[in-house]
Parts: C-alpha cells; structure tokens; sequence
C-alpha cells in the first residue's frame, strides 16, 4: 500500500511499503531531505522535534505512527501486543499538546483497534487501512475546503497568512494555503503577504518555499510590518489555518494570529480561518481551556545556533495564541463557509 499527495509538488509525507517518510521541515528551505520512521518512538520525536507540524499533518504522522508499530508488534501475543500498543499511544498523545488532530488521530486509531483486539495480525493491517484513509481524507477535505473557502477570495486580492498552513502542514494542498491554491487553479490572480512567524519562521522558511515551488506570488514581511500593510490599505483578506477550534469558536492558531484578527477588524479587513473538522474540538468549551504550547526558550534568544539575548534574560516561548470567535468573519471547512462562527452554528456543523 502507498499514498502520495496527488496534484501537489509538496508531500510532506510520504506513506511507502509500509514505511513513513517525512520531510524534514526544521532544515527548510536550506535542505531538503526526507526523515525515515520505522515505529512509533520515531513518529512521536519526528512530532515532538518539529520534523513534522502543523495540526493535520501530525494527526495523520501520528496515525501512521500507531500503523507502523502494530506491524512490528503484530507476531506477539494478544496481551504483549496491546502493552506495546498502548505505550505507542501514550508516546504519541504526549508529543504535542495543542493541535487536537494529533489526538483526534490517535481515537480513530484506537477504535480499530479495539475492533480487532483478539488478533494482533488482523489489527496491524486495519490500522494500517485506517492510517491511510484518514491521510487520504485530510487530502480530499482539503480541496473541499479550498472550493468552499475561493468564493471568498475576490479577483486580484493580496491574501495576508501567518505560519504555514499548505502541503507541509497537511496531507496535501492545504487549509489557508489550500484557498490560496484553489483560488489560482480556478483563474484567480491572487497574490500572498506571508508574515515571517516568529519565533520558529514557518511563514518565512516554509510558507515562502511552498509558494515559490508553486509559483503563486509571493511577499515575505516581517510580523510586526502586518499593520503597516494594513493601515496602507495593501491588504484585501486574511486567511489563517488552526490548531484547534473549541465549542464556542474560539480558535488556537499560531502565535501572532490574535493580533493579526484585532488589526483586520481595526482596518475593517475580512478575516477568515479555514481549517477541517477534526480540527473542531466540541469537548472543549471555550479558548481558555485549549492547552499552549510552550517551547524552548533558544528559540526566542536566538536562532539555528546563533544567540542574541544576554544570558540569564527571562523568556516565555507560547505557541500558540487564542482568536476569540466574534474576530473571525467565517470559517471554512469542508462542509462549507459557516460566517460569524458561534456554539450553535459549530454545533450544526457536524449535523449536516
Ligand atoms: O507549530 P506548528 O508549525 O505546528 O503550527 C502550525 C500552525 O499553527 C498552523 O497554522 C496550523 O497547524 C494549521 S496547519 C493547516
């Protein structure tokens, strides 16, 4: 069995004889090489050391992940089977903690598994068969959300996005990028305002790449240059991706997102979250109780080995930031453009 992100030059992950290989995103745009996992400890550090990112693709790295594991476990018995699936799980489950598709991931995974529970061989090939569905969906959810979301992108607009939410972020096409790359397929001349994303520069090392690969226009700025665009009126729409939308719409998305929503509704800019449904988190009431994410302090001293801040400075390093939903003017999902998201119109979401 193999998987490949049809249609897009970026496969972020490449699903190959039962072997997961991923691009390793922390050495982009400088070098392009491919990271080899053989079982799920390699998923989890693939996961936890920014090998792979963005909130669907470790969703489906991680059902790979428990894919590969029961294949190497599949000849021991019915109770050894289950103690080395479980610590995959929990290796997993701790790798990161906001992106709610890693978890998502994980309980798709977990009910086949208790399908199969008396039979470790038949189990290792129905999640092998789940792993490759849920990447093959996140692929066709995502040109859904890119059909869904293109309407809203008129003719000639300069499209401003935060972090990195294309091919390397997903299964392929992408969430945020996924409208950018719809709206060209479909004629439109569209061009992309990418803020750098600091601290990590996934706006600058990796939204820019993927761009250039595809050709689709393309200014790199620095985040705090985001107002100054605006306040010149140079602007049209933002589009961002999440990492978790709670009940109530309240979204978690890449640091420097909830600034990026108060200076579009001061400029009166259409402000837009596209993001899949597994990406929705209905036990989770509200913002305040999403989990960040909090990250090494080097990555705010400094960068790639090279130090700015004096020793002994104290940093905080979170992730992620919350967009309360009344600053999101619509989000995109495959299901279609729910405007002004709230409870009762999320809530309707998964009924359709
Ligand atoms: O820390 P990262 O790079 O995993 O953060 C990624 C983001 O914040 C993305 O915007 C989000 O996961 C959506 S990706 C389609």
């Amino acid at each position: 069995m193999s998987a490949s992100s049809e249609g897009t030059v970026v496969e972020a992950l490449r699903w190959r004889e039962g072997r997961l290989e991923l691009i390793d995103q922390r050495f982009l745009p400088s070098r392009f090489d491919y990271v080899r996992c053989t079982n799920a400890a390699d998923v989890a550090e693939a996961i936890r050391s920014m090998v792979v990112r963005g909130a669907p693709a470790i969703g489906c790295a991680a059902a790979f992940g428990i894919a590969l594991e029961a294949h190497r476990q599949q000849d021991r018995r019915p109770r050894e089977f289950h103690a080395a699936m479980e610590a995959a799980f929990k290796a997993l489950a701790a790798s990161r903690p906001t992106a709610v598709n890693l978890f998502w991931a994980l309980e798709r995974m977990r009910s086949a598994l208790t399908v199969h529970r008396d039979n470790p061989k038949s189990a290792a090939a129905k999640l092998a068969e789940v792993a490759l569905a849920i990447f093959q969906a996140d692929l066709e959810t995502n040109r859904a959300i890119g059909r869904a979301g293109m309407k809203h992108v008129p003719d000639g607009a300069r499209i401003l996005t935060h972090c990195n939410t294309g091919a390397l972020a997903t299964a392929g096409h992408g969430t945020a990028l996924g409208v950018v790359r719809s709206a060209r397929d479909a004629g439109k001349h569209i061009s992309v305002i990418a803020s750098e994303t600091r601290p990590y520069l996934q706006g600058a090392r990796l939204t820019a790449w993927e761009l250039i690969q595809e050709k689709i226009p393309v200014t790199l700025i620095t985040d705090n240059m985001a107002g100054h665009f605006m306040s010149q009126g140079k602007v049209d729409i933002v589009i961002v991706g999440a990492d978790r939308i709670a009940a109530n719409g309240d979204v978690a998305n890449k640091i420097g997102t909830y600034p990026l929503a108060v200076l579009a509704q001061r400029h009166r800019i259409p402000f837009y979250v596209a993001a899949p449904l597994s990406t929705i988190d209905l036990k989770t009431a509200n913002g305040k109780a999403i989990p960040i994410e909090e990250r090494s302090a080097s990555e705010v001293t400094g960068y790639a080995g090279v130090r700015w801040a004096p020793d002994g400075v104290a940093v905080a390093n979170p992730a992620f930031d919350i967009t309360p939903a009344k600053l999101v003017g619509a989000l995109f999902t495959e299901r279609g453009v729910t405007k002004r998201p709230n409870a009762a119109k999320i809530r309707d979401l998964f009924k359709r």
